[in-house]
């Protein structure tokens, strides 16, 4: 049977007065960066959809950075006996929170190194509609690895159970505050704050260290429920609420003998104690209650012994547990079963990735590797399975690093999507920077997933209906050259996706 679909056949090629190309910089053996300079910066912005046209923005390996293009439906049928993807919009799933990127000392220093105007276009390159349109941030609570130091709030005095001396670090007052402060004067809507401690002040320690094993001291449960709050009510006193916090950052990681840097180690049994006795009544009877907390904050496999062992062994826990925070590292070892498992068994605990970052591994030939398609990639398939799977939103690492990926004073540089130049005064956005603007820019908080039917295996997919009325479909073609019958409520469209590409399609949402 052939079926009669409204199809497309018009392309235009856009290019509103406001937009501003990549200044694309060729890396040899990689694909091409984007540089930004005080006079100039590429800019991506959506057009909005109309009844009559759609707008199709596509990425891609051979150098193309967002090109935009202007679809119009046509009353004709191009091969309509073959739908390859039909977007389902009865069938959804999760709502979204949000994505974003991390306020880290180092990425506050790097950004700090920038004059003036570049500090203004980073920070409209993630937050405003010029840019990725980040909606969150996460914060470290005190040091991380990322800082040029070890270091907690309230190191001194010593065994100081009542926090007498909380205030927050030099660090905070030169590089992170100023940040976060541009980031939500950059921001057209709120952006949620998600705060996470690695290691408290040694004193509350086992091992009176930042890393290696150890662990909270029994005397010290409350102290460090109050250490949460105390970080909640400073930064709200400086205008930045807090949106979230996780139970701590990697709880495996300080169990792990001679681990390199700022870790607290829990076992589920020792958490589940602390979240059901201190950190969930003390949050929760306080005047920040409405902060959500979240467990586990560790890879997506540790969710069984931070989240599921925790409310079979304290059925309490459930009250106090907003939801659970993942991250990225172990994606590609660990199948996302676990993510549909408890979204079907806790379906009102969301699932939010809380870290990612490439050049992690010391098998990676760099920490920073310029132009890698490669590591957009990985991003792209990440985020769609993630997204095809139950999570919330996807919050990438360090919003900047400097070309050798830190300052990190553990030495464990990573990768990310933007590379700051402090002696060239230029930054450097990579394909990864690309790659999670097909998704930040054009799912906004509170998209809800909708069913892609597939018969295609050469294409990955996910697609959204959002309050900006649009539906929102993103593809990504690891393969050659090909196309695609696409069927979105009574039409059908025809799209060709070039080769080694990821292309964003936003259509109007017209309701029946
Ligand atoms: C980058 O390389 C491609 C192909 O080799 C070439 O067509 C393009 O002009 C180069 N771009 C720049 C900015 O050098
Ligand atoms: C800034 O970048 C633009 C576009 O690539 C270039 O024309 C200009 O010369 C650069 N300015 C400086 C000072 O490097
Ligand atoms: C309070 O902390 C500061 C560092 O933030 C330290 O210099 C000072 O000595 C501490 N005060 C006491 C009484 O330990
Ligand atoms: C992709 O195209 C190349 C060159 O045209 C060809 O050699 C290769 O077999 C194609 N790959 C697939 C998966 O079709």
């Amino acid at each position: 049977m052939l079926l009669k679909f409204l199809t497309l056949s018009l392309t235009v090629c856009v290019l509103a007065r406001k937009d501003k190309p990549c200044a694309a910089k060729n890396i040899s053996g990689q694909s091409v960066v984007c540089v930004c300079n005080a006079t100039y910066c590429d800019e991506l912005h959506r057009s909005l959809p109309t009844k009559q046209t759609f707008y199709v923005y596509t990425t891609s390996e051979s150098g193309l950075r967002f090109k935009k293009v202007a679809h119009t439906f046509k009353d004709e049928c191009v091969n309509c006996n073959q739908i390859d993807l039909v977007l389902d919009l009865k069938r959804t799933y999760q709502k979204i929170q949000g994505f974003g990127g991390a306020v880290t000392d180092a990425a506050g220093i790097n950004w700090k190194s920038l004059n003036t105007a570049l500090r203004k276009l980073l920070t409209k390159s993630y937050y405003s509609k010029a840019g990725l349109e980040y909606n969150m941030a996460r914060v470290p609570i005190g040091g991380c690895d990322f800082s040029t130091h070890p270091y907690a709030y309230n190191e001194l005095p010593v065994n100081d159970k009542y926090l007498s001396n909380f205030t927050l670090s030099p660090e905070d007052y030169k590089y992170r505050l100023p940040l976060l402060s541009e980031i939500t004067k950059t921001s057209k809507v709120p952006v949620n704050i998600v705060a996470t401690t690695w290691s408290p002040p040694p004193w509350m320690k086992t091992n009176n260290a930042y890393t290696g094993v150890g662990q909270l001291k029994k005397e010290y449960y409350q102290t460090y429920a109050d250490y949460h709050l105390k970080f909640i009510e400073k930064l709200s006193s400086k205008g930045f609420p807090i949106w979230g916090i996780t139970t701590t950052n990697e709880p495996t990681t300080g169990l792990i003998n001679a681990f390199n840097f700022n870790s607290l180690g829990w076992t589920s049994d020792e958490l589940g104690k602390w979240i059901v006795g201190n950190l969930g009544p003390t949050i929760k009877k306080s005047k920040y209650k409405n902060v959500k907390i979240m467990t586990c904050d560790d890879q997506r496999n540790t969710i069984k012994d931070y989240f599921i062992d925790i409310v079979k062994k304290y059925p309490k826990a459930l009250k106090y547990i907003d939801g659970i925070a993942v991250h990225y590292y172990s994606d590609g070892k660990f199948a996302p079963h676990i993510l549909d498992e408890v979204a079907k068994t806790h379906p009102e605990k969301f699932i939010l990735c809380t870290e990612a970052s490439e050049g992690t591994f010391n098998w990676e030939k760099s920490d920073i590797a310029l132009g890698s398609w490669r590591r957009a990639k990985t991003y792209i398939r990440d985020i769609i399975k993630d997204m095809n799977h139950h999570i919330v939103g996807w919050l990438d690492w360090n919003l900047c690093l400097n070309p050798q990926g830190g300052p990190n004073w553990a030495n464990n540089y990573v990768d990310s999507p933007i590379a700051v130049f402090a002696d060239k005064q230029e930054f450097y956005k990579e394909p990864m920077y690309y790659a999670l603007a097909h998704f930040t820019k054009f799912i906004p908080r509170n998209s809800i997933r909708i069913k892609v039917k597939s018969s295609t295996k050469s294409v990955e997919s996910v697609a959204f209906l959002t309050p900006r009325n649009t539906v929102v479909l993103v593809l990504f073609n690891d393969n050659n050259k090909t196309s695609l019958n696409i069927k979105y409520g009574g039409k059908t469209t025809k799209l060709n996706l070039i080769e080694k590409s990821i292309t964003t399609v936003e259509f109007l949402h017209e309701k029946s």
